[in-house]
């Protein structure tokens, strides 16, 4: 089955309005006419409903770093599923390993984030990956299947079938040290077998799995060239329309 890739732009905590704003419309310039490849930028919540607006009818999609589970209610410094559709979102970042390890996320809460998200007609893109002392002592799969068995646990195949899954070690995030296109293709072909034993043939089949970590424009294609990698979650080279669009061109 062909997949159509997904190239994601992770801007973590970049961008004020104003610079969301100038990007987006650079990027639709920069893309426009791209047909093959699905484009998403994901940027801090304050910028979300510009740079949607900004981007209606491109086909260039939005996407939150982060969500809670319920619609509404006292939580204090939360944002529900709902307010991110209403602002124009259709892509939900949820257990980047940032949140993982600075914030607390744990693999029964991504669940629940990935859920509720299910629930309101957003796509998950649900962030898996190894420490690099977990890959240096031989349990990348281990930890990978933990996180991936946790997440999708109580899901529905066919939800599971329209949802993103990006495998992001973490060591290679920032960092400028990309897994080789081998170890990338390794990783993310156990992660299609996993969802194979537990969702079936067709759904692993039709699920989409991004590659993240020190993707750029000179990289990009041979990740992409790789026959289980669906796309890239990209961070520091999606802060700039040049190495951005240079990474949907590569993937297209
Ligand atoms: O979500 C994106 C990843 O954390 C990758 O970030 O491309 O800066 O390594 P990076």
């Amino acid at each position: 089955m062909k997949r159509k890739p997904i190239i994601a732009g992770n801007w973590k905590m970049y961008k004020t309005v104003s610079e969301a704003l100038a990007f987006a419309q650079e990027l639709k310039r920069a893309v426009d006419g791209i047909k093959e490849v699905e484009v998403v930028v994901c940027p801090p919540f304050t910028a979300l409903y510009q740079v949607s607006e900004a981007l209606r009818g491109t086909g260039i999609g939005v996407g939150a770093q982060d969500v809670y589970w319920v619609d509404e209610g006292a939580f204090t410094g939360e944002v529900s599923p709902k307010m991110l559709k209403d602002a124009g979102c259709s892509y939900v970042i949820i257990g980047h390993s940032e949140r993982r390890q600075f914030f607390g996320e744990i693999d029964d809460n991504v669940n629940r984030k990935v859920k509720a998200v299910l629930e309101s007609g957003l796509t998950p893109i649900m962030c898996v990956g190894e420490r690099i002392e977990e890959r240096e002592s031989g349990i990348t799969e281990k930890v990978i299947r933990t996180q991936t068995e946790a997440g999708l646990a109580g899901l529905a195949a066919d939800q599971v079938a329209g949802m993103v899954i990006a495998y992001e070690p973490v060591w290679a995030i920032g960092t400028g040290k990309t897994a080789s296109d081998a170890d990338a293709q390794q990783v993310i072909g156990f992660i299609r077998g996993l969802v194979s034993d537990l969702f079936g043939a067709d759904v692993a089949a039709k699920v989409r799995i991004q590659y993240g970590g020190s993707v750029k424009p000179q990289n990009a294609a041979g990740l992409m060239a790789q026959q289980d990698i669906d796309g890239a979650l990209v961070g520091g080279a999606s802060l700039d329309v040049p190495n951005f669009s240079g990474i949907v061109k590569a993937a297209a």
